[in-house]
């Protein structure tokens, strides 16, 4: 800084220009300095999650002013190797200020003297935050997605070892009719693609930056938006300044996908739990936990905590919507506190993922327990009742015979047992015996659970051939993400590759 430099901010009391020592700083001056509310007002500890965003924001826009010629090319050049410097020394070594934006701003005015303040030419910290938020978030939304699909992944592999074990399926968590653990796991194959799905949706709108809008109402300077927006990798801006400065909708949209998602692996781990608990599963030492007092225990803990994980998720969502619920236009300091958790949430849920899909993935499969518990309950009965109107009796007639033969067949019966109860039904209700409508073989064959999944063909049905064309569509999805997320990924490298680039132009 230079003592006949005309920028010079001066300070009101001493006629001094200003340092950025003690409580005041480059953007607050003494007025705003101090007091108690200080520390409420700061957000520059929960900022750490978009210090190199912000670094990377401070990057593009003076370029953009470099190149738009509303910072001298020498001076941009000065705050860019400022910035690397403030990148070096990290976020624990900022000025006091109020944010991150600021007290990056400070960093740099000491670092350089008050032509570091040109930096902050022809936008707002309001502008700046949400295309940070925005910058920092698109990660971890890819990050989520990338969980997704390797889960979705895993969940297959398994799926295609299992494509002949027989299962219970339960409604109401009763007995209801028996399944393949293929089937199983490729319901939860379908809702994680579709949680990759909602992700990828929120991605896109994410990835829009709002940079340039100023505090909401614009700038007189002849700033280049889409050039910040190519800078940073974005695709394309959000255009109405105001919208631009104020919206969090995309916080609200990222919170429920990753609310959905956290949804959807807490069912998965619900019914692991369960099922290790019939014992029928039995989870790899790795995701298990014992008790520190009962040494016999093996517990799911990894999955109870998976289950967790929604409660916070959903909370994130639902505080989110909370907190923007009837905010006015155009900018309120609410804002602050409406993306402080979200990155750590995402986190969370991206790791839950990881989690629940490694249980999967290394969980054994009790083959001879699960047979024998699927076809508990008389779990057969609907296959029976099919069979009776297949062979030519309205179904409603079927229905009560099996209903009546229920309350006699147990479990354990043999086929022939329970067929003679069926048939003795049948003659009760129509006073006709069963052979009448189908052979005993074919009313033995609709009792054994194995006979009964693979007799239940339609399309998505849990009948290994139906689940052989699932499982291609499966792949095929996975492969389609994949690809997907890798141009994602590639885009974003590449800009991040061109920004250091032009960076080096002026350094
Ligand atoms: N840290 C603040 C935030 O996250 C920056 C915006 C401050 N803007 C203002 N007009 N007071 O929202």
């Amino acid at each position: 800084m230079t003592d006949d430099d005309p920028d010079a901010a001066t300070d009101a009391d001493t006629g001094e220009t200003t340092g950025t020592s003690g409580g005041d700083t480059a953007v607050r001056r003494d007025r705003f300095s101090g007091g108690p509310a200080r520390e409420f007002l700061s957000s520059l500890a929960a900022d750490a999650a978009i210090f190199e965003a912000d670094l990377a924001v401070d990057r593009a826009h003076t370029v953009m002013l470099a190149e738009q010629g509303i910072v001298d090319g020498a001076v941009a050049g000065e705050i860019l190797a400022a910035l690397d410097d403030v990148e070096a020394a990290g976020h624990g070594a900022l000025p006091d200020g109020e944010d991150v934006h600021e007290a990056v701003e400070t960093a740099v005015i000491d670092r350089i003297g008050p032509d570091g303040g040109r930096m902050h030419t022809a936008r707002s910290r309001n502008d700046e935050v949400a295309t940070c938020i925005r910058h920092r978030l698109r990660e971890d939304l890819l990050d989520a997605v990338e969980a997704t699909v390797a889960a979705r992944e895993a969940l297959v592999e398994v799926a295609d070892e299992h494509a002949e074990t027989v299962m219970p399926g339960y409604t109401h968590l009763q007995p209801a009719q028996p399944t393949t653990v293929a089937h199983y796991l490729l319901s939860y194959e379908g809702g994680l693609a579709r949680d990759t799905e909602r992700l990828r949706a929120a991605y896109d709108r994410v990835n829009r930056s709002p940079l340039g809008a100023a505090a909401f109402a614009g700038t007189p300077f002849d700033v280049d938006r889409d050039r910040t927006a190519e800078l940073l990798g974005f695709d394309g801006t959000v255009r109405n300044s105001m919208d631009a400065a104020s919206t969090r909708d995309f916080l609200a949209e990222s919170a429920s996908a990753l609310a959905t998602l956290a949804t959807t692996l807490s069912g998965l781990a619900e019914d692991l739990i369960v099922f290790s608990n019939k014992g029928v599963v039995e989870l790899a030492d790795a995701y298990a936990s014992t008790s520190s007092i009962m040494p016999q225990k093996k517990n799911p803990d990894t999955l109870e905590l998976t289950r967790g994980v929604a409660g916070d998720a959903i909370g994130e969502a639902t505080g989110t919507l909370s907190l923007l619920k009837g905010l006015p236009r155009a900018y309120n300091r609410d804002l602050q506190r409406a993306h402080a958790s979200v990155f750590e949430i995402a986190g969370d849920v991206r790791e839950a993922t990881e989690v629940a899909a490694g249980a999967v993935a290394t969980a054994d499969w009790d083959e001879a327990a699960l047979a024998a518990a699927a076809g508990e309950g008389f779990s057969t009965a609907t296959g029976v009742a099919d069979l009776l109107a297949m062979g030519g009796m309205p179904f409603r007639t079927a229905h009560e015979i099996v209903a009546a033969a229920a309350e006699a067949v147990e479990d354990g019966d043999s086929p022939d047992a329970a067929a003679a109860k069926v048939d003795e039904a049948a003659r009760k209700v129509t006073g006709e015996p069963l052979s009448a409508y189908v052979s005993r073989e074919d009313v033995e064959s609709a009792l054994d659970p194995a006979e009964s999944t693979a007799s239940r063909d339609s399309a998505g049905g849990p009948a290994p051939e139906a689940v052989a064309d699932e499982l291609a569509a499966a792949e095929a999805g996975i492969e389609a993400d994949e690809d997907a997320l890798a141009a994602e990924r590639d885009a974003l490298a590449a800009a991040t590759e061109a920004l250091d680039a032009e960076v080096d132009r002026y350094v």
